[in-house]
């Protein structure tokens, strides 16, 4: 990682009206500027970013964070990237990261295959628009129903005959032969020589997250099989890691992304306007696609082809998102196959309206899996009843029990007791609802995805997840007044020196609370300015970026008068301290006294005149 002055700099540098601005429209209001926000779907402007404070906050989605943040949930990236995007921003140059022999070696690796995938995309993209292309255009055109804009957008290429087109391409380029078989784009036959992997076929760069193609995939262009080919998957392409069109998808605005089967149907999806397509190309969906698509913070409907590959792989989909709380529904087409046929047949508002129409995602795994069940033979529908049951026990909350039975019981006619009932008869048999849960997740469990894809990130979930256990305990009120205190303190420095003999941090209960706290308190003591843009610096994670951001922008109501904010001041700082008093630990030398001293101030907070 960098050292602290290095992230300071270059958080310096790069003023964040700046940044932001280059990424979205935002105009000045009063100290302020405002714009529609990035991160959610909205028509009026909630989205703040403040100069002054160098932080953005969204009043409607409640994001927020300093320039780091920013990037990282614009891009989609982690703390590390985003330093660096904003150090060569500025021209700061940070210090080389130390890197091991092995390291280096597979840097280089990595950066030749990039520039391989590179070349060759490009290489198909000209033949494609070719005279030798025709083809290839014909099939994109004609037969797929794109324009060459999405051609374009896509980097679409065309592979045609010969044996070693893209090899004399590649070699002219000064890759040798080791390089260009590593990559897969082409094979060495010992006996016929070096031969183009793909050969009559349409080629579909596959890029990662930056953009970049990793690999490509190539169609061919009649019925003959394999209908596609995928290059070699390497250190740059893992297929079970892809997500196909995440690039783009990563900026949309929607509230949730898209998720389809293939190529086609992220590209004519993203053609008519839905930038929140993506695909697992042709694999089942796996942990690693999960964990990725959480980490996107959107709900995830489903797209996948009708079939009953598609509908078994939904249904995968289903039981993963919800193990870890993901949102997601079931978007249907009837009797189109996929949403590529759908589209081309029906245009962008009735998909729109299918969006709309996506199902709950718990319900439709239901009635998936009551097909499984001969439900005219009483014995069978118990067990598809029980089956019912056992995935209503797995719920995490009460409250999501009890709204499921609601609705079941109603669709599947029967009384809401006695499918509680079952419920709690099912909840009984620890091996009968083992073994549901193991159908229903697919075998996974929330351990499978710790530690998962966000091995950088590890050590400060660590700090996290501990600040969010303590966090859950204490009760939101406790947090709305720490965070009306922090919020006043920050807006109004001069009421600082005024009540500073009551502010003692260890009054704030709740964990990053106090460390902000705690900064406050050192800077105003100092004299100095206080900077929490720079504080979220210590914290990787732009969770912890979206809180700080979060409890510095809490709602003070009820100001109308200097009467009211006397009296809401009192009230905020008698809470406060009230708070502290109960969590001295008796047990702790000074405990005495810390008691003393708060039921002290709490007297004089009461009896004197603050502001
Ligand atoms: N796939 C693959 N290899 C295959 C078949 C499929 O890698 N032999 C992957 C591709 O990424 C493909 C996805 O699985 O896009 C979905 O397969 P399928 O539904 O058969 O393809 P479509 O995208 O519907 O293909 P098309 O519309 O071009 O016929
Ligand atoms: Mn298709």
């Amino acid at each position: 990682m960098y050292s602290e002055e290095d992230i300071e700099e270059v958080r310096s540098r790069n003023d964040i009206v700046d940044v932001v601005s280059s990424y979205v429209q935002i105009k000045r209001s009063g100290s302020n500027y405002f714009g529609l926000c990035p991160f959610h779907n909205e028509k009026s402007p909630s989205f703040c970013v403040n100069p002054g404070k160098q932080m953005y906050f969204c009043f409607g989605c409640h994001k927020g964070g300093n320039v780091f943040t920013f990037l990282m949930d614009y891009n989609q990236c982690n703390f590390p990237e985003a330093v660096e995007e904003l150090a060569d921003r500025c021209g700061y140059k940070l210090p080389k990261k130390e890197m091991t022999k092995a390291q280096k070696e597979r840097q280089t690796k990595r950066t030749k295959l990039s520039y391989i995938y590179k070349d060759a995309a490009n290489y198909y993209y000209s033949r494609l628009h070719s005279n030798a292309g025709e083809p290839g255009r014909y099939y994109f055109k004609d037969v797929r129903g794109l324009d060459k804009e999405t051609m374009r957008n896509f980097a679409l290429g065309y592979a045609g005959g010969g044996w070693n087109n893209l090899y004399n391409f590649l070699k002219d380029k000064g890759y040798d032969d080791s390089m260009m078989k590593e990559s897969g784009l082409v094979a060495f036959d010992e006996k016929k020589g070096p031969r183009d992997y793909f050969i009559n076929r349409v080629i579909f760069p596959i890029v990662n997250e930056q953009g970049d193609p990793v690999g490509l995939g190539g169609r061919v262009l009649d019925d003959s099989k394999p209908k596609y080919l995928n290059s070699r998957e390497n250190e740059l392409f893992m297929k079970r890691k892809t997500i196909y069109g995440f690039n783009i998808a990563k900026r949309t605005r929607r509230d949730m992304y898209i998720l389809c089967e293939g190529y086609m149907d992220v590209i004519a999806l993203q053609k008519a306007g839905f930038d929140n397509a993506i695909a697992a190309l042709g694999t089942a969906l796996t942990k690693d696609h999960v964990s990725r698509l959480k980490r996107g913070g959107k709900k995830v409907y489903t797209c996948f082809d009708s079939d009953t590959a598609g509908i078994d792989a939904t249904l995968r989909a289903i039981g993963m998102f919800k193990l870890l709380d993901v949102d997601c529904k079931v978007i249907t087409m009837g009797d189109y196959k996929d949403p590529d046929e759908f589209i081309k047949a029906n245009g962008t508002e009735a998909f729109e309206d299918r969006i709309k129409k996506a199902e709950n995602a718990f319900i439709f795994a239901i009635d998936a899996r009551k097909r499984d069940f001969d439900v005219s033979d009483p014995e069978e529908n118990n067990r598809f009843f029980r089956n019912m049951a056992g995935r209503i026990a797995i719920l995490k909350t009460d409250i999501e029990r009890e709204n499921y039975i609601a609705v079941l019981s109603e669709r599947y006619n029967v009384s809401p007791d006695s499918l509680r009932e079952l419920v709690r008869d099912v909840s009984k048999n620890d091996k009968e609802l083992k073994k549901i849960q193991e159908e229903f997740y697919r075998g996974y469990s929330e351990e499978d995805f710790k530690n998962d894809g966000f091995s950088e990130e590890d050590e400060n979930k660590k700090r996290l997840v501990g600040r969010e256990s303590i966090q859950k305990k204490g009760k939101a009120g406790l947090r709305e007044t720490e965070g009306i205190l922090l919020t006043w303190l920050f807006e109004e420095p001069n009421i600082y020196p005024k009540i500073a003999k009551f502010i003692n941090p260890l009054d704030f209960q709740e964990g990053l609370y106090r460390d902000v706290a705690t900064d406050l308190v050192k800077a105003y003591e100092e004299g100095g300015d206080f900077d929490p843009a720079s504080i979220m610096c210590r914290f990787e994670d732009n969770s912890a970026h979206e809180e700080i951001a979060k409890m510095l922008h809490t709602k003070i109501d009820g100001i109308e008068s200097d009467k009211d904010k006397e009296v809401l001041l009192k009230e905020t700082l008698i809470k406060l301290k009230k708070e502290g008093l109960s969590s001295v630990d008796n047990a702790q030398a000074g405990a005495g006294a810390r008691i003393r001293q708060i039921k002290e101030d709490i007297r004089a907070i009461e009896t004197q005149d603050l502001l």
